[in-house]
């Protein structure tokens, strides 16, 4: 398996991922809340990268069956019925219906992978579901794209990247890997026994900690605790497992 990593969307054309596997990753928060909505019985989540995409997905469907959900800069959304804190999406909200999410970074990079073969959402919540299905499926080429937050580097799925670069194994051939690969996965090795303390310490855990959202970074950081398998597919994602 040729394996590679992209630590913020806008560092990868469409065409680049073109055919390939890419499992997205946004740990804070888009990826964990996509898995918990879909693992508490949302029907499927329509990722969508700004208002009016959100508006005109709406307008095409039955105000009874959506929810339209989302953040900008963290905050809520005015006029959307929840924000992008995956404790928000609890089976009694959100059984049933299709969610709309438009969120900062992470719908974006789902939607940039739109040409690729397969693509699968990642986050620490579903690792071993991940690695599991990714070990079964032995993609000929592999492309980790971590949301990252503006066109920067995030902390928290660069470390989840490693996480899961780890569980493949590969063999122990790390020199042969292109260097974001590598580098994600000794970041991973210098703190793997101190996952939920240095996800605390991110940029972006230090904005939702200021907008009041210290729990949901407690929940991304719970390893396998919402162990369901979620793949993009023309233009919806879905579990296709747990
Ligand atoms: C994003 O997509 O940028 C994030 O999920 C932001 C957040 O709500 O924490």
């Amino acid at each position: 398996m040729w394996i590679d990593l992209i630590v913020t969307p806008l560092a990868v054309s469409e065409d680049e991922l073109r055919d390939r596997t890419v499992v997205v990753i946004d740990v804070l928060r888009a990826s964990t809340t996509i898995l918990t909505a879909l693992a508490n019985g949302a029907r499927e989540v329509v990722p969508v990268s700004d208002m009016s995409a959100a508006s005109r997905v709406a307008s095409s469907l039955d105000p009874q069956t959506i929810l339209l959900g989302g953040e900008r800069n963290g905050s809520p959304i005015e006029g959307y019925h929840l924000g992008n804190s995956p404790l928000e999406y609890q089976p009694e909200v959100v059984q049933g219906k299709i969610i709309i999410l438009n969120t900062t970074n992470g719908t974006g990079a789902i939607l940039r992978a739109r040409l690729a073969e397969e693509v699968l959402i990642g986050a620490f919540v579903n690792l071993s579901a991940l690695v599991e299905y990714l070990r079964h499926r032995n993609p000929k080429e592999l492309i980790l794209l971590c949301a990252g937050w503006r066109n920067r580097i995030s902390l928290e799925d660069m470390l989840c990247a490693g996480m899961l670069l780890d569980r493949l194994e590969l063999g122990g051939r790390w020199e042969e890997v292109p260097d974001g690969v590598r580098i994600a996965h000794l970041l991973y090795r210098t703190y793997a026994d101190r996952l939920q303390q240095v996800v605390a310490s991110s940029s972006h855990a230090a904005r939702l900690r200021s907008l009041g959202y210290e729990a949901d970074l407690e929940h991304a950081t719970r390893v396998d605790s919402v162990p369901v398998l979620a793949r993009y597919h023309e233009g919806v994602i879905r579990k296709i497992h747990g």
